[in-house]
């Protein structure tokens, strides 16, 4: 039996929440996403965390809520968007298990985050703009890390889990909680 972790990386709006539970639900595994970890133990929620420390002061959180996070076992665990920007943080997420990148086009993302206003990255002129730099910049980091990449457009939420748990590796679908 293994005691990875189960976990999705992919930008803002690709899914990672939702698709998550979906997934842990169906494994019976637990699920844990790192933005709401943070909040939980902080009081605060994330646009408020930036305003007062800044993103950097955001990423020290996210890495210390990565810390923790990987150091538990046959979690489900959903990422931020930028999880993947530090050395630090790619090495937690792959030593603690199978990672699956949720690739998303722009036109979805702003589909799905049109009147998001808990993006501290996105509250700009040309959010799209945003979207696309993060992007350019993120994509290879995801590329590198994914185990599996899963093509995320136009699919619904149900549909995407269900692709994802068919090409999981059976160590990991097997896993019941205790
Ligand atoms: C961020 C993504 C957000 C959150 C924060 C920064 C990013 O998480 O961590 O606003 O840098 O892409 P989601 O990917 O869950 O939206």
């Amino acid at each position: 039996m293994s005691a990875q972790n189960i976990i999705l990386i992919g930008p803002m709006g690709s899914g990672k929440s939702t698709i998550g539970q979906l997934i842990a639900s169906r494994l019976n595994r637990e699920f844990y996403d790192s933005d709401y970890f943070i909040e939980e133990k902080t009081g605060v929620d994330i646009p408020r965390i930036f305003d007062v420390e800044g993103e950097n002061g955001f990423r020290a959180r996210e890495t210390k809520a990565l810390e923790e996070l990987t150091r538990m076992h046959n979690l489900v665990i959903a990422t931020g968007g930028g999880s993947v920007l530090k050395r630090e943080n790619r090495q937690l997420l792959k030593s603690s298990g199978f990672i699956i990148f949720l690739d998303t086009s722009v036109n979805q993302q702003m589909e799905r985050l049109k009147h998001d206003k808990k993006r501290p990255l996105l509250q700009t002129e040309n959010p799209r703009q945003k979207l696309e730099t993060l992007f350019t910049e993120r994509k290879p980091l995801y590329l590198e890390l994914a185990d599996l990449r899963i093509r995320t457009d136009r699919k619904f939420a149900r549909k995407v889990a269900a692709e994802i748990i068919a090409q999981l590796p059976r160590t990991l679908t097997q896993q019941a909680k205790t």
